[in-house]
């Protein structure tokens, strides 16, 4: 009897859209590179030093599968700090990627309906999905505010989850305090834990970056060092809880037990450094950059301004984003045409973590095409 190769869930995931866009990238010759979703300085040099030193030093077995010790006290010395939390449990992870993989594992049985706003970080369409459960999309568009009466219309008893990513990828909003009170008050109201993805934390544009956990005792937050210090290779993320959330966190302690193991020790002992590392003069650049970005493309395009991250989500001419954006990349702008985050395909991403004159280069091709 012939036997399938492959599981069922490998035909869940449909990486088509993103394979096509390198695929067409290959070819080209110095394009404009608008496509990372990684900052482009380098790492600090003194986290450079601290890891280097921690291999040194011998840092280079398994840590304790809730992470290095020291690293874990400044994780929750910093959830009392800045979320005002009591208790609060954490977990290192391997990378937020990682932490999203656990949670979704420790919380979604299958037929577990998750509340995704839309558009949407792509891993949790698809996690989810592997877990059998049902991913119930909430259009963000056009103004790509939290869409609190959206999540609220579309929660029913099979309910688990409801997912906020502010700042957001790939829309670069930032929700203001007002809409998170506004969802937890739903969530609240069902008793529905709020998973609060906050990777983009430090690329906040217009003030301090408001957290639903911060007053939702139901909160999970991820949040991650990639991003902040230009280190997404070493893969290290965090999740924490309080309250209730403190069981998710030993669940995913437990199920990490088995899985990863561990993150990366020696990258964790340069965590702790990371943490007094101040990156705001990155932060800054970056503000700049994001309004170079838009009010080049303002005449021609329609793009809300994001407040955070490092993305924008343009209208494509005539909403047909894919068709756009192979013609951009023949005119050797790489972009992401937004099926790739959404179930729509009326948008592209812009990320414009990369230099100013490559900002103003991609600016006038695409300017060009309209
Ligand atoms: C919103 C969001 N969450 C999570 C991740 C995953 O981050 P990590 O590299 O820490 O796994 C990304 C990476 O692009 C992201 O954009």
């Amino acid at each position: 009897m012939k036997k399938e190769l492959l599981s069922d869930r490998v035909g869940l995931v449909d990486a088509s859209g993103i394979r096509k866009v390198f695929a067409l990238a290959a070819e080209l010759d110095n394009p404009v590179n608008f496509s990372i979703g990684q900052p482009d300085f380098d790492v600090p040099e003194e986290l450079k030093d601290a890891a280097i030193a921690a291999i040194r030093q011998g840092a280079n077995r398994y840590s304790q599968t809730a992470g290095d010790e020291q690293l874990l006290e400044r994780l929750k010395g910093r959830m009392r700090e800045e979320y005002g939390w009591g208790e609060p449990a954490v977990l290192v992870t391997s990378g937020v990627s990682g932490g999203l993989l656990l949670a979704f594992m420790a919380m979604i049985n299958p037929g577990d309906e998750v509340i995704i706003p839309d558009p949407y970080f792509v891993i949790y369409k698809y996690v989810v999905r592997m877990l059998g459960g049902k991913c119930v999309f909430v259009s963000s568009y056009p103004t790509f505010r939290l869409p609190v009466e959206g999540i609220a219309a579309a929660v029913t008893d099979r309910t688990k989850l409801i997912i906020v990513n502010s700042p957001n990828n790939p829309t670069g909003a930032v929700y203001t305090e007002q809409e998170l009170r506004a969802v937890a008050e739903v969530a609240e109201r069902h008793g529905i834990p709020i998973l609060t993805d906050e990777i983009y934390e430090r690329f906040c544009y217009e003030g301090p970056c408001a957290s639903v956990a911060r007053f939702y005792e139901r909160s999970l937050v991820l949040g991650g060092f990639g991003k902040s210090y230009g280190i997404t290779g070493w893969r290290l993320g965090y999740a924490a809880g309080r309250g209730p959330m403190r069981a998710v966190i030993e669940a995913m302690t437990k199920l990490q037990q088995y899985t990863f193991v561990c993150a990366p020790t020696p990258f964790q002992r340069a965590a702790v450094a990371a943490m007094d590392c101040e990156v705001g003069g990155y932060v800054e650049a970056y503000r700049r950059k994001r309004d170079l970005l838009c009010d080049g493309l303002a005449e021609a395009f329609e793009v809300v301004r994001p407040g955070g991250a490092f993305y924008a989500f343009v209208r494509a001419p005539g909403d047909r984003a894919t068709a756009f954006v192979e013609r951009a990349i023949k005119n050797n702008v790489l972009v992401i045409p937004g099926n790739v985050f959404s179930e729509w395909d009326t948008h592209f991403r812009i990320s414009y973590a990369t230099s100013d004159a490559e900002i103003e280069r991609g600016v006038r091709i695409l300017r060009g095409l309209v």
